[in-house]
């Protein structure tokens, strides 16, 4: 099953796409944790997309095109934080069969709440509330550079310009979920679209 994850920052995507990972059997793709990766590098390429990761702003198509390409395989796959231009969904559309389009809805008030309080893991990238100390793999948490207000209110307008209108663009396969439900009711609900997609 091939499946794309679309909703604004802090929407639940990260969370909800590992346990879709773990539950379907499918490879968890976030686009977000890969140029994380390359950011830290220290390369020129690191360095230059920590700076627009920073701002809250996309990262060019081809670098993230180039990142997809290299990852997707015929196994299945959940992709987090792509498509998020028309651009790429187009891409996308050329190389995998899309069975199931998730639409994170959530208001942007809720967002920045969750946003400004989240910590990740340097390790494994896990996510947690603020208060939380360390991962479960023992690794401290940090809060990432582009969950500072200033960052997450560009994030979201971005997301409004270049990643709403592929609701249009998905919209005969799009299921709306209410992302501001529990994280156990989002998954149900989650649960209940992918298995009546499934044959
Ligand atoms: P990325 O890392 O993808 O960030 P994002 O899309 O802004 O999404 P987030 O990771 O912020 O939120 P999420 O929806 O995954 O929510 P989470 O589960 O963590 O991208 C970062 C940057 O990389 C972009 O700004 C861009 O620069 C670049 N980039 C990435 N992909 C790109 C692409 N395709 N093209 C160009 N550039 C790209 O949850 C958030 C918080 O809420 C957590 O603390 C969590 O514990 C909590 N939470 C989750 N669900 C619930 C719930 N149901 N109830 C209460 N709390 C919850």
């Amino acid at each position: 099953m091939n499946i794309i994850l679309i909703g604004p920052p802090g929407s639940g995507k990260g969370t909800q796409a590992v346990k879709i990972s773990e539950k379907y059997k499918i490879a968890h793709i976030s686009t977000g944790d890969l140029l994380r990766e390359i950011s830290k590098s220290g390369s020129e390429l690191g360095n230059r997309l920590k700076r627009i990761m920073t701002e809250g702003k996309l990262i060019p198509d081809d670098v993230v095109i180039n990142l997809i390409e290299q990852r997707i395989t015929d196994k299945g796959f959940v992709l987090d934080g792509f498509p998020r231009t028309l651009n790429q969904a187009k891409m996308l559309g050329k190389i995998a069969a899309i069975d199931a389009v998730l639409f994170f809805d959530l208001p942007d008030k809720e967002a920045v709440r969750r946003l400004s309080k989240r910590r990740q893991c340097r390790s494994c990238n896990r996510v947690y509330n603020e208060g939380a100390s360390k991962c479960v793999c023992g690794s401290q948490l940090y809060q990432r550079d582009d969950d500072k207000e200033e960052a997450i209110r560009e994030r979201l307008k971005v997301y409004q310009s270049e990643t709403k209108p592929l609701l249009q663009h998905y919209k005969s396969r799009m299921k709306r979920i209410d992302a501001s439900q529990s994280v156990e009711k989002v998954f149900k609900d989650v649960c209940g679209i992918l298995s009546s997609l499934r044959v």
